[in-house]
């Protein structure tokens, strides 16, 4: 059986192939699911389609190992790139995965001209203005996954610390999805009062710090490899947002022209989410320290941006 939609996930790694397989459990759409491993893409997409009668869903995986399979897709996904070597230094892996999405996006715009774009991979604020200029997209349609995700991982953290379930936790983190990360506990609620009635200060500084070292704790755990299994689940919670024109808001990396002071950068901000991909940015009143670290974390985004398009 066929569905309207149509989703794209371009990488079929962990992190690609792990949303697919989310979205595909959500009955968001068909999904298509491209690597350049071949092999990978398509036995990822058996592998999912194997689970359908178990789990009672009858969308459509399929694998490809070529980009053209995007053809006509509503959504399109990119997880595909390298992660960091030994001996491969940060811009390295930034001049690779910029390569590796460039030679995408000259596809996608021409493939699936009238797609939202939800850019995941690393450096991922630069990658998703980098996606945004060579689609020649409007801005509204390119947006990336990060803050989404550093907010569930702020939330799980908290929710340890203070002794709170996970789902009575409002937390929201703007700012680069790296070491510019900003959790805000100002705007974050525990039972929908504010966090400092449930911890004192010291103890959300240990949770700000934990949630901005979390990526970096899972890898070292691993020892191969990131996190896949909250990032996949916060992809499919935007793509749930955009397929069921949810009008969420939900914090993700976008192009900012003037919103918050800042131009010409895409960082993480609250945003709302429907079917045309980012509907309204939402300005939260930012106090003098939190707006100074915004626009800090958007200066140093900057100058890497211009480095990047200088190469
Ligand atoms: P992975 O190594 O498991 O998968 C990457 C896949 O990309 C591989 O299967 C590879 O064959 C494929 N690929 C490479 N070049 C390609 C091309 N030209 N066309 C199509 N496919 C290609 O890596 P993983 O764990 O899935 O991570 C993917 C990316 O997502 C990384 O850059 C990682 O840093 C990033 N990431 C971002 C997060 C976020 O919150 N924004 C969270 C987790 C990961
Ligand atoms: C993470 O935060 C690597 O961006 C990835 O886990």
């Amino acid at each position: 059986m066929g569905f309207a939609m149509k989703i794209s996930v371009i990488g079929a790694g962990n992190v690609g192939g792990t949303a697919a397989m989310r979205i595909a459990q959500e009955r968001l759409g068909d999904v298509v699911l491209v690597d350049i491993a071949e092999g990978l893409a398509k036995g990822k997409a058996a592998d999912i389609n194997d689970a359908g009668n178990v789990l009672g869903y009858d969308c459509r995986v399929e694998g490809s190992g070529d980009i053209s399979a995007v053809n006509g897709s509503d959504i399109v996904v990119f997880t595909a790139g390298l992660a960091r070597k030994p001996g491969m230094t940060r811009e390295d892996l930034l001049n690779k995965n910029a390569a590796i999405l460039k030679e995408a996006c000259l596809k996608i715009k021409d493939a699936a001209p009238g797609a939202v774009l939800i850019i995941v991979t690393n450096p991922l604020d630069l990658m998703t203005a980098l996606a945004l200029r060579l689609t020649g997209f409007s801005r509204g349609r390119v947006f990336g996954m990060g803050m989404t995700l550093d907010a569930s991982r702020f939330a799980n953290i908290l929710s340890e610390m203070a002794g709170a379930p996970v789902s009575s936790i409002g937390a929201c983190v703007i700012g680069s999805h790296g070491e510019g990360m900003i959790p805000l506990p100002r705007f974050t609620t525990v039972n929908g009062k504010p966090l400092s009635a449930s911890m004192d200060a010291d103890a959300v500084e240990e949770a700000v710090r934990r949630t901005v070292g979390r990526g970096q704790e899972i890898v070292s755990y691993f020892g191969n490899g990131s996190a896949y299994i909250a990032p996949s689940a916060a992809i499919c919670d935007l793509v749930k947002a955009v397929a069921m024109d949810s009008r969420r808001i939900r914090g993700v990396s976008f192009m900012l022209e003037g919103e918050y002071g800042l131009r010409g950068m895409c960082i993480g901000v609250p945003c709302r989410i429907g079917r045309s991909g980012v509907q309204e940015v939402i300005e939260l009143e930012l106090d003098a320290a939190e707006s100074g670290k915004l626009r800090a974390s958007a200066e140093g985004l900057k100058k890497l941006f211009s480095a990047l398009c200088a190469v």
